[in-house]
């Protein structure tokens, strides 16, 4: 009768716990579920507005303005030419053809609106374009009367791409804790309860006899502490010696710049070749860092970054923010297309930095040897942040010259050494190792 209470109570206790345990896990996933569920809705309500057209395709417009208006005019703000968005309105149709068509001409008529127009732009002459259809230029008016889109906003709980989606790795640890703990639980309540049948049917449970503890034994074997002890001194020499082997190695090294430059969007997206920028890297022993009036070649018309630029990282207004930290700079009013002739320099923060007593020249590795920028800088075009990507030691120039052939055709300096050299070493080929690109004295000053 007694044992059956107690047997009977045992399973409750299981049964309970049981269900605790599933109760609470389904929860959690459903907590997990909830915000997926509800950013659904939210994505499609973002529709796009509908254009304000006037007659004409603001589609085809935007075609027709990006092959001839582009160059000079923005929508939204001052280039060249003033901003066009919304000219439909501010003008009357009729003198929109008219100046559009021949701008010149309208001027010289003495039209009192174009004088204005003109003289408020500097007198900066517009091109003609007499081959522009009326219909044409009502596209092109439709398309500036577009409203402007809003920026993409970010949708609250959504997840920025990349990131996965399922259960969160907290959730799934949190669970099994929970799992453990109730675990740990019922082994006391079964402990417990064992032991309770055992006084009820007259059993001896008192503990075994305490045998010697494990490290006391382990003391007591001296061939087991010996291998022990050297086991451990190898281990530390190990990692003290990994410690002192990367002292002054600053590989990934990758300091927050003053302007944030992109080389991806740079030299990867729009393909700029390197020399444009470190032109010094082809003729003499720097590559160095381009002066702000090279930015400014391309940036007197880039003022901002094209909507698809941005990324789950860098926003549109992040990138276009940078800019703006380079005009003030080189003292550029984009508002009026001016230098303003206030400048303050810009601190690029200097990242691979040699030792002082090495002696390493560019136009000897790149122009002389043709090693690729990126085998000693890695993928460049690829870094949204610039990094150190080699590790610069020692080791990595001597490795390098140990593995790599001079490259000795069109370059009539080598004939001779070649032929010597080729005699000497009884080979084709001649690695810089075997040129002397070992010796301390070509490195070292
Ligand atoms: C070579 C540069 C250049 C090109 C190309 C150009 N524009 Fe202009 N545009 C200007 C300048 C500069 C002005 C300011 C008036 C002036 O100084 O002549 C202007 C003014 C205007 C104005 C008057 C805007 C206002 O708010 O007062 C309109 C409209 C206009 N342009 C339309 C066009 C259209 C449409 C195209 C393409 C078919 C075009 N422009 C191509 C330079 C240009
Ligand atoms: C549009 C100009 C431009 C182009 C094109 C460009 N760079 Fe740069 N580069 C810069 C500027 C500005 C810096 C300094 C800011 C920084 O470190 O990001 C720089 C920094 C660097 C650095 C780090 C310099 C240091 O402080 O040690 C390396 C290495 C480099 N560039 C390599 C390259 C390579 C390789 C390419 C071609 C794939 C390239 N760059 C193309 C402008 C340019
Ligand atoms: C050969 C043309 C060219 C030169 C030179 C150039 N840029 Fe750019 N720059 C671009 C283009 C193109 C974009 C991207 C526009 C887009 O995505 O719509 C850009 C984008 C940018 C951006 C925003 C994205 C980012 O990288 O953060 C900054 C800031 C910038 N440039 C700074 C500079 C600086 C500083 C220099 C000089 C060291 C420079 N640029 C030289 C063409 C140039
Ligand atoms: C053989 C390896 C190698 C190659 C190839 C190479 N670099 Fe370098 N680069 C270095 C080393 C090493 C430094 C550090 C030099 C120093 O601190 O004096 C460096 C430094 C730089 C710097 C920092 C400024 C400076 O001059 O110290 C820039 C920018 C740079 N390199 C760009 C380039 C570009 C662009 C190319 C391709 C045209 C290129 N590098 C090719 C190894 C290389
Ligand atoms: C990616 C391979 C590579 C790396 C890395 C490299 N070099 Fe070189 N180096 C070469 C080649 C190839 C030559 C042969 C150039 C020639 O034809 O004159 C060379 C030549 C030289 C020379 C001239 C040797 C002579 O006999 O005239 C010096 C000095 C030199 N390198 C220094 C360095 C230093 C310092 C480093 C490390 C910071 C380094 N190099 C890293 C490939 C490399
Ligand atoms: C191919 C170029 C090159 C040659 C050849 C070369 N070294 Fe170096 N050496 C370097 C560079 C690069 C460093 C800087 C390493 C660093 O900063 O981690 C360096 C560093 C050193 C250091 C300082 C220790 C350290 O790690 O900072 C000593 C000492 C040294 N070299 C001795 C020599 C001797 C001796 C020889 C001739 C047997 C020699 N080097 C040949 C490139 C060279």
């Amino acid at each position: 009768m007694k044992k059956v209470g107690y047997h009977n109570s045992i399973s409750r206790k299981l049964y309970l716990s049981l269900a605790l345990m599933l109760t609470l896990s389904l929860t959690s996933f459903a907590q997990d579920a909830a915000p997926a569920a509800t950013a659904t809705p939210a994505a499609t309500t973002a529709v796009a507005a509908p254009a304000v057209t006037q007659g004409g395709d603001p589609v085809k417009g935007k075609e027709i303005f990006n092959t001839n208006c582009a160059a000079c005019h923005k929508l939204d703000a001052k280039a060249t030419g003033p901003a066009l968005r919304g000219v439909g309105a501010k003008y009357d149709k009729v003198w929109i053809y008219k100046w559009v068509q021949n701008s010149g001409d309208l001027i010289k008529s003495g039209d009192a609106t174009a004088v204005k127009v003109f003289e408020a732009n500097n007198k900066i002459p517009m091109t003609p374009f007499p081959q522009l259809s009326e219909a044409d230029i009502d596209d092109i008016i439709a398309y500036t009367m577009e409203k402007k889109e809003a920026a993409p906003a970010v949708l609250p709980g959504a997840k920025p791409k990349g990131e996965e989606t399922g259960i969160s790795n907290d959730i799934i640890l949190g669970a099994l804790s929970l799992i453990m703990a109730i675990l740990i639980v019922m082994l006391f309540i079964v402990n417990k309860s064992l032991r309770k049948v055992a006084a009820a049917n007259g059993i001896d449970v008192s503990p075994k006899e305490p045998t010697l503890p494990i490290w006391k034994a382990f003391a007591k074997n001296q061939f087991l502490v010996l291998v022990t002890s050297i086991f451990l001194l190898l281990a530390s020499a190990f990692f003290v010696y990994g410690y002192f082997m990367q002292v002054g190695v600053d590989q990934n090294y990758s300091p927050v710049q003053p302007i944030h430059f992109s080389h991806r969007i740079h030299a990867g997206s729009n393909g700029i070749n390197c020399n444009y920028c470190h032109s010094a890297a082809r003729v003499s022993k720097n590559s160095g860092i381009p002066s702000l009036n090279v930015c400014m070649n391309c940036h007197k018309n880039i003022s901002e970054v094209s909507d698809t630029t941005a990324t789950a990282e860098f926003s549109k207004a992040d990138y276009d923010k940078e800019i703006a930290k380079l005009y003030k700079a080189v003292g550029w009013d984009a508002a009026n297309q001016k230098y303003t002739g206030v400048t303050e320099p810009v601190k690029w923060v200097r990242i691979h930095n040699m030792q002082s007593f090495v002696y390493f020249n560019h136009s000897q590795h790149v122009t002389v040897a043709g090693v690729a920028c990126q085998t000693c800088h890695g993928p460049v075009q690829t870094y949204e942040v610039q990094k150190q990507f080699a590790k610069m030691t020692m080791g990595w120039c001597i490795d390098c010259h140990r593995k790599t052939d001079v490259k000795m055709q069109d370059n009539n300096y080598y004939t001779k050494i070649h032929e010597q050299l080729s005699k000497k070493y009884g080979v084709d080929k001649l690695t810089v190792a075997q040129m002397g690109g070992l010796e301390c004295g070509k490195c070292h000053y």
